[in-house]
């Protein structure tokens, strides 16, 4: 038995039941995503910092003309009046995304992975736009993540697009689903899919940094399948952390869920945007090199190597380019950790902000290492080269291991 035996059905699609997630910022770049599309399964590219994305693939100057737009703002604490320009972000969110569903080419699917945390210093209105545009720009589906997302749909409801693209949620608990499905309820707009996500998965965790561990995958699957059949409700379900082998997903799919979600295993493929340095930093992780902690301005706890670079150094705030994660007031905990430790220091320079980091800046430099707990198993799946470097294997290679292996087997790329 392998994954190739079973399929997801989606909307009359059907599809290949793997799915890469979302990571951002550009980890999961469009050629990763449109790999998973081409062998018929979902792909998901991230719209977290959408407008940085475009400048680094598209020679797009947002960054730097916001920058400059509030210059006079750089030594404030306070980022309230530092505000995207909606018509921009639309536009970039426009190109983005075309520039992803353009290269189609398989039976599967591109979706978007869409943080309600990114704030952007006016949430509603920023992510009504990141959402509309991307369905007016043509995406598959869209999953709803990083947040519990009870005012999302309502957001969109007056798109033409609202009861058409494909819309999913990604929780970690029934509790969570439930208060989400009262909503949903309200609008007659179910979720097309649920993701479920354990506390084993990379990125930000959907659980208190002290009890991840008191919680597993498997019985929240169980929970919420249990949960959908008392409510009569017919919703595929798409376990997601921790999946490393085909089998792995197989013993899930025999379980009644409809797919799998993956990632770790997708952070070392050609295709995905980490540079190739740290993917070999992945490969050769040990277990005691992963930690969970609380240094997220999010207010999630959150997963990485314990060499990220944004553990090792502080940074002055960078919300005059970036400031995605700025709260309605315009404010971010970073900020006030940052100059906190600036006050007490006395001068600028180089210091690291003790348990705070700017994510926004260390994202999108590559600098935060997230990463699922499997993440030192990723040895099992590559060859040793004779320079004592990794092999990097191609996103096609990982994924048909996921469709075929048997017996938790793991199939190395070709030399
Ligand atoms: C490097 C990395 C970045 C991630 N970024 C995001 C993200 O931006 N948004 C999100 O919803 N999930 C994110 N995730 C979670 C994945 O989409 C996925 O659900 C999870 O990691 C699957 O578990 P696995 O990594 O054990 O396969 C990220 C995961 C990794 C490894």
């Amino acid at each position: 038995m392998n994954v190739n035996n079973f399929r997801l059905h989606l909307g009359g699609k059907e599809y290949v039941p793997l799915v890469i997630g979302g990571m951002g910022v550009n980890i999961s770049t469009t050629e990763l995503a449109l790999s998973a599309e081409r062998l018929g399964g979902i792909g998901h590219i991230s719209d977290a910092e959408v407008m940085y994305v475009c400048d680094q693939l598209f020679g797009t100057t947002y960054t730097s003309e916001k920058r400059k737009k509030y210059a006079n703002n750089i030594n404030n604490a306070d980022k309230a009046s530092v505000q995207f320009d909606l018509e921009q972000l639309a536009e970039a969110q426009k190109r983005y995304v075309t520039h992803t569903i353009s290269q189609k080419t398989g039976k599967g699917g591109i979706f978007l992975n869409c943080m309600e945390k990114l704030t952007m210093n006016n949430s509603a209105a920023t992510l009504k736009v990141r959402l509309e545009t991307a369905m007016d720009a043509g995406i598959d589906g869209i999953t709803l993540a990083a947040g519990l997302n009870l005012r999302t749909l309502d957001l969109i409801s007056g798109h033409e697009r609202f009861r058409d693209v494909k819309l999913g949620i990604i929780i970690s608990s029934v509790r969570a689903l439930a208060i989400f499905m009262k909503r949903a309820m309200r609008l007659e707009r179910l979720p097309d899919y649920i993701v479920v996500e354990g506390p084993l998965a990379g990125g930000h965790l959907g659980f208190g940094p002290d009890d991840w561990q008191n919680h597993d995958l498997r019985t929240i699957v169980a929970e919420t399948i249990e949960f959908l059949k008392k409510e009569n409700l017919n919703i595929p379900v798409i376990p997601a952390g921790g999946i490393f082998t085909g089998t792995d997903a197989v013993e899930y799919l025999q379980m009644g869920a409809s797919a799998v979600q993956l990632a770790t295993r997708f952070t070392i493929a050609k295709e995905c945007g980490l540079p190739y340095e740290v993917k070999q930093q992945y490969i050769s992780s040990s277990a005691e090199d992963v930690v969970v902690n609380t240094t997220s301005p999010t207010g999630y706890p959150m997963r990485m190597l314990r060499q990220s670079p944004t553990l090792q150094y502080g940074m002055k705030p960078n919300c005059e380019g970036l400031g995605y994660l700025l709260d309605n007031d315009g404010k971010c905990s970073y900020i006030d950790a940052y100059y906190r430790c600036l006050e007490s220091r006395g001068s600028e320079g180089r210091f690291t902000v003790d348990g705070a980091t700017c994510l926004c800046t260390g994202m999108a430099r590559y600098d935060c290492w997230t990463c699922g707990s499997t993440v030192s198993r990723l040895k099992e799946t590559t060859n040793r080269l004779a320079d004592g470097s990794w092999q990097i294997p191609s996103a096609e290679e990982i994924f048909m291991d996921y469709l075929m292996s048997e017996d938790h087997t793991i199939r190395r790329p070709n030399l």
